[in-house]
């Protein structure tokens, strides 16, 4: 898979992009299947509750590129303080500590990216134990291969949180890999078909705007428990002058 080289916070339109209904279709011709897992029942409420989420960042090591991502120096900076992940150990103990100190009971494990992370099936696998329900916040690119799949469910995860940048090209483009939409596609059949659920973050680039829809389609048609559409969070890495601009982030001069 080639990488893609793209300019730091601008929004890329790959060139000749075919339109989100072409391109949703495509993609359902390799997320959809014949053969899904029964599904977990969920039964409807309009009660709201706060739940107890913690949330851990592993280290800004990451296997993509995305363009606008908040973490970028440090995941490309190898010197950085919070570059390398983490012990096993320490990422044990912080789990431990949001149990038993803050009463949490469920947790998102992020980065950089999770499932590159040594030792995340023991981690996943030691959350389950302590009662501290684990998401995994991913790419997904590691799920393209079924058998990582069927060794998250035995290590005991309760979902994962797919981060969609877009459909076909607008995807490879805002992460910086080709073929890593195509891959993030075989990920969601495997999922069904294990019977792993699953949920979408969407980060609302400019370039991604239009196909909003048509991602919220594909999420209901492949069973996507939740969506999220994300707004851009300019974190301390976007203050650089010049890093955020109208030509990445629609604004209401832009817009
Ligand atoms: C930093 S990523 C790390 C986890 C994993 N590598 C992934 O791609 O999902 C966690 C989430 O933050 C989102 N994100 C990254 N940069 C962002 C930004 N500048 N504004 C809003 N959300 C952002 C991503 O879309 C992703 O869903």
């Amino acid at each position: 898979m080639a990488r893609i080289d793209v300019t730091r916070g601008d929004s890329h339109v790959p060139a000749n992009l075919a339109p989100p209904e072409q391109l949703l279709e495509a993609a359902l011709r390799i997320a959809r299947t014949a053969t899904p897992a029964p599904r977990r029942a969920y039964a409807e409420t309009r009660r709201r509750t706060l739940s107890r989420r913690g949330v851990m960042w592993l280290g800004q090591t990451c296997n993509l590129r995305c363009h606008f991502c908040y973490f970028l120096d440090r995941i490309e900076n190898a010197t950085h303080i919070e570059h390398p992940f983490m012990s096993l150990d320490k990422a044990k103990q912080i789990c431990r500590t949001l149990r038993e100190e803050y009463g949490n009971s469920a947790i998102d494990i992020q980065g950089g990216e999770p499932t590159i992370f040594p030792g995340i099936y023991e981690l996943v696998a030691y959350c389950r134990e302590i009662a501290l329900y684990p998401t995994l916040i991913t790419n997904a690119l590691a799920l393209a291969k079924k058998e990582n799949c069927v060794r998250y469910q035995q290590a005991g995860i309760r979902d994962f949180l797919i981060s969609v940048q877009g459909l076909g090209p607008q995807h490879d483009m805002a992460v910086g890999l080709e073929g890593a939409h195509d891959k993030q596609m075989m990920a969601l059949r495997n999922l069904q078909e294990v019977g792993i659920p699953f949920r979408f973050n969407c980060v609302m680039s400019k370039s991604a705007v239009p196909q909003l829809p048509a991602i919220a389609t594909l999420a209901i048609e492949v069973g996507a428990s939740a969506i999220n559409f994300l707004t851009f969070n300019p974190f301390e890495d976007q203050l650089a002058a010049g890093v955020r601009t109208d030509r990445n982030v629609r604004t209401p001069a832009a817009s």
